[in-house]
C-alpha cells in the first residue's frame, strides 16, 4: 500500500489508494493517533468525493463531461511532491479529465492548506458545476459545527448546533460583502465537547475573497464529511480543452487542546504567512466618520487633526465625502476628484498639517463601485455588472464596477496612483466596498459563461488589489465593506487590517471581536470608540483597546474628562499593543449567553488581561486566573482601565486573578501582569 502522508506539526493527513484505484483518507488528526492498519482500505472513505459514484453522498465535484456523462470517478495517477507539497493526480476512468489534489503543510502553525486542480485533457469542453476545496472525511459520535453570520452590524453571531443526518449547508452569497453574512471559517466537534481550553475540534478556513460554501455531511455509519470551498451556486464553469481551474484554498488545523489553540494556530498563519506586514506594529487612528460623516471642512478638520494629535493618536483618517459633490450617499463614487466646495484648497493642506502635527494620513475610496449620479457612469454606462434587459438595481445608490474589464480594472488602478500621485503624504486608504453583486452578469463574458463572474470578479479584484500593492509598497490599506463583509484570510495577502463591524457600539463589539477572534489576530481588527449605543468613552477605549485601537469621535466636543480619559487610553495602548497586536490570544469567559467577558493577551512573560461586564451583569463572581501564570513568580499588576481615579487602581492580584470590576456595567478593568 502507498501511504501518503502529509505532516503539519500537531496535524496529519494520511492518505493512500486502494486495489481499485480509489483514493482514501486513512486518517486526519494528530500525528500520534495514526490508521488502524487491521481495517481494510476500501472501508475508509474517499479523499475526495465526486458526484455520481457514492450513492446518497454529497460530491466534492462535479462535471458534465464533453459526452454528456454526469459521473465522475476517479483513480490514482500518481503522486509527487516538491519540497514539503504533496500533489496526488487522479483521473476520470473514462472522461480526459483530471483533478489533482494538492497539500500545502505549515508545520509551524499546525495547519495543511489545501486546494484543487481541475484539467479538462480532451478536445472538447466540459461544464464544471462545482469544485470544491477539500472535503476531509470524519467521525465523532455527536459532531457539532459552530459558524458564524449576522450581516450588517451583526457580524460574527455565532451558532454552534448539533448536526443530525443530512447535511448542513452554511454558506454566502453577494461576492463583495460575503463575509458580512457568512465568515469563510468554520469549528467542527467531532464530540459537542471542545471548549476553549479543551477537547478536540477541526477548524477549517477557505481562502476566498468572494462567496464560500461549507457542507457538513453527517451519514449513516459514522462517515461524515466537511466540504468547504468558494460557493458553487451561480458559478457553473465550462472548462475549455487543456485548461486547467485552481481553486481557492482552504486551511485545516487538528486541535485537541480546543477551540482556543486552533484560533491561536489561525493567527498565527495570519500574521506569519498572509497578512501584509503581519508583524509590523499597527498605529492608532483618528477616523472622521461618526465624528462628522459628510460634513468636512478645512477648519472643522484642521480642529480634529489638532485633538488628534494632542490625544496621541498617530494617523488621521478622512472618511467618506471628500469628493465629487458627496455630500451623502447618493452621488459622486466614481468621481475620484476633490470636492472644491468643500475644501477649496484641496486636500493638500490638511494632509500637510496632519504631517506637521506628527501624524500620518489616510483617505477614504471606496474604487470598486459607481453611483448612477456621477460623471463616470454617465460617460461609461456599460462599465457596470448587470444583464442585457434587467434592471440594474441600486443599492445604497450605487453600481458595481466590472472589474472583468481590463479598461475598468486599469482605471481603478489609475485613479488611486493619481490620487496618491497628486497627494504626496498619504500613506494609508481604507478601501471600502459597500454593495453585494446582484443580477451578475458582464460584457466581458461570452453569453455562455455568465457564471464565470463568480469566481474572475474575486479574482480580477485580488489582481486589482495586488497591483495596487505591488505599486504603492508604502501605503497601508484597511479592507473595510460596510464594515467586516471582507474578512478572509486571502484579501489580507494586500491588507494590513480589516474594519470589524459598522457597529461600534462597544457593547455590541465585545461580542463581535469575540467572534472576529476565531479567525483574526487582534492586530488586523480596526476597533474605534464612538458615540454609538451612547456609553461611556472610557467603556469604549477599554473594549477598542483589545483590538487594533482608534477613535471615531468628534474630538473637538469631547468633555474634558473625556479627553483625559482617551489620552490616558491610547498611553495604555502604546505601552501594551505589541502584546496585544502579537501575542497569544486566551479567550477566557465568554459573552455569548452571558453578559461579561474575559481575555487575555499573552506575550513570553507578560499578559493583558481584559474583563468586560456588560448590561444585565449582576457584578460579583469569581476572579478570573491570568493564563500561564506561575503562582510562585511575583508579579508586577498595573491597571490600565482609561478613566479609573488612582485610587480604584488594581495592584495586586486575588490569588493570581484579577477581580470583576464593581459598579454599574458597562465597566471594564485592563490589567498588565509582568514578572517583577
Ligand atoms: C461604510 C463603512 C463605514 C464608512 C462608510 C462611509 O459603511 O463601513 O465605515 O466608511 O461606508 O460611507
Amino acid at each position: 500500500m502507498t501511504e501518503i502522508v502529509i505532516e503539519a506539526g500537531l496535524t496529519r493527513l494520511v492518505l493512500a489508494p486502494g486495489d481499485d484505484g480509489r483514493l482514501h483518507q486513512l486518517h486526519l488528526g494528530p500525528p500520534e493517533a495514526g490508521p488502524r492498519p487491521d481495517l481494510p482500505l476500501a472501508l475508509y472513505p474517499l479523499a475526495h468525493p465526486t458526484f455520481g459514484e457514492e450513492p446518497l453522498r454529497e460530491p466534492a465535484v462535479r462535471v458534465t463531461h464533453a459526452d454528456g456523462a454526469v459521473s465522475t470517478r476517479l483513480r490514482f495517477d500518481g503522486a509527487e511532491h516538491e519540497g514539503s507539497e504533496h500533489r496526488i493526480r487522479l483521473v476520470d476512468r473514462v472522461a480526459p479529465l483530471a483533478v489533482t489534489l494538492c497539500y500545502r503543510p505549515w508545520p509551524d502553525v499546525d495547519a495543511i492548506e489545501q486546494w484543487v486542480e481541475v484539467a479538462n485533457e480532451g478536445d472538447a469542453p466540459c461544464r464544471l458545476h462545482q469544485a470544491a476545496s477539500g472535503a476531509p472525511a470524519l467521525a465523532g459520535p455527536a459532531p457539532h459545527l459552530t459558524h458564524w453570520g449576522g450581516g450588517w452590524a451583526g457580524e460574527w453571531t455565532p451558532t454552534t448546533e448539533p448536526l443530525g443526518p443530512g447535511t448542513k449547508t452554511v454558506a454566502s452569497f453577494g461576492g463583495v460583502r460575503s463575509s458580512l453574512y457568512r465568515p469563510p471559517v468554520v469549528l467542527w466537534s467531532p464530540d459537542g465537547t471542545a471548549t476553549e481550553e479543551s477537547g478536540t475540534v477541526l477548524a477549517g478556513t477557505v481562502r476566498w475573497g468572494g462567496d464560500v460554501r461549507f457542507d457538513a455531511e453527517v451519514a449513516p455509519h459514522g462517515q461524515h464529511r466537511l466540504i468547504a470551498g468558494p460557493q458553487s451556486v451561480g458559478a457553473e464553469r465550462v472548462l475549455d480543452p487543456g485548461e486547467v481551474l485552481v481553486t481557492p484554498t482552504v486551511v485545516w488545523t487538528w486541535s485537541t487542546r480546543g477551540i482556543g489553540e486552533a484560533s491561536r494556530r489561525l493567527h498565527r498563519f495570519a500574521r506569519r504567512h498572509v497578512v501584509r506586514d503581519g508583524a509590523r506594529t499597527r498605529a492608532t487612528v483618528a477616523n472622521t466618520w461618526e465624528a462628522v460623516f459628510f460634513a468636512l471642512d478645512p477648519d472643522g478638520l484642521a480642529a480634529q487633526v489638532d485633538r488628534a494629535a494632542a490625544l496621541g493618536c498617530e494617523l488621521f483618517l478622512l472618511d467618506d465625502g471628500w469628493f465629487g459633490r458627496r455630500d451623502d450617499d447618493t452621488t459622486s463614487l466614481g468621481d475620484w476628484e476633490v470636492d472644491r466646495r468643500k475644501l477649496p484648497e484641496g486636500l493638500q493642506p490638511l494632509i500637510d498639517l496632519t504631517l506637521a502635527a506628527g501624524m500620518r494620513f489616510g483617505l477614504w475610496v471606496e474604487p470598486e463601485m459607481v453611483n448612477a449620479a456621477s460623471d463616470l457612469y454617465a460617460a461609461h454606462p456599460d462599465w457596470v455588472i448587470g444583464e442585457p434587459g434587467r434592471e440594474r438595481r441600486e443599492e445604497r445608490n450605487q453600481l458595481v464596477l466590472d472589474l472583468c474589464r481590463p479598461e475598468v480594472r486599469d482605471f481603478v488602478v489609475a485613479t488611486i496612483d493619481r490620487v496618491l500621485g497628486d497627494h504626496p503624504g498619504i500613506t494609508y486608504l481604507k478601501w471600502d466596498a459597500n454593495r453585494d453583486v446582484t443580477e451578475p452578469g458582464s460584457g466581458a463574458l461570452s453569453a455562455d459563461r455568465q457564471s464565470h463572474l463568480a469566481w474572475d470578479r474575486v479574482r480580477a479584484t485580488r489582481e486589482v488589489m495586488a497591483e495596487v500593492a505591488r505599486r504603492h509598497p508604502d501605503v497601508e490599506l484597511m479592507l473595510c465593506a460596510s464594515g467586516g463583509g471582507r474578512s478572509d484570510l486571502d484579501t489580507l495577502r494586500w491588507f494590513h487590517e480589516v474594519w470589524t463591524s459598522d457597529d461600534t457600539d462597544p457593547v455590541d463589539r465585545v461580542r463581535i471581536q469575540w467572534g472576529a477572534s476565531h479567525l483574526l489576530p487582534a492586530s488586523v481588527l480596526g476597533a474605534h470608540v464612538t458615540r454609538w449605543g451612547g456609553r461611556p468613552v472610557a467603556f469604549g477605549c477599554a473594549v477598542a483597546m483589545s483590538a487594533r485601537f482608534g477613535v471615531d469621535l468628534d474630538l473637538t466636543t469631547l468633555t474634558d474628562l473625556e479627553s483625559v480619559t482617551v489620552a490616558e487610553a491610547v498611553a495604555a495602548y502604546h505601552r501594551i499593543r505589541d502584546v496585544v497586536q502579537h501575542g497569544d490570544l486566551h479567550r477566557l469567559v465568554s459573552p455569548v449567553g452571558s453578559d461579561r467577558a474575559a481575555l487575555a493577551h499573552v506575550s513570553g512573560d507578560r499578559a493583558v488581561v481584559f474583563l468586560y461586564r456588560l448590561p444585565g451583569d449582576p457584578g460579583g463572581g469569581d476572579p478570573v486566573p491570568v493564563p500561564g501564570l506561575d503562582p510562585d513568580i511575583p508579579v508586577t499588576v498595573t491597571d490600565l482601565t482609561p478613566g479609573r481615579p488612582p485610587a480604584d487602581r488594581l495592584t495586586t492580584l486575588v490569588d493570581g486573578a484579577v477581580p470583576w470590576p464593581a459598579g454599574d456595567a458597562p465597566v471594564a478593568t485592563i490589567v498588565e501582569v509582568t514578572p517583577v
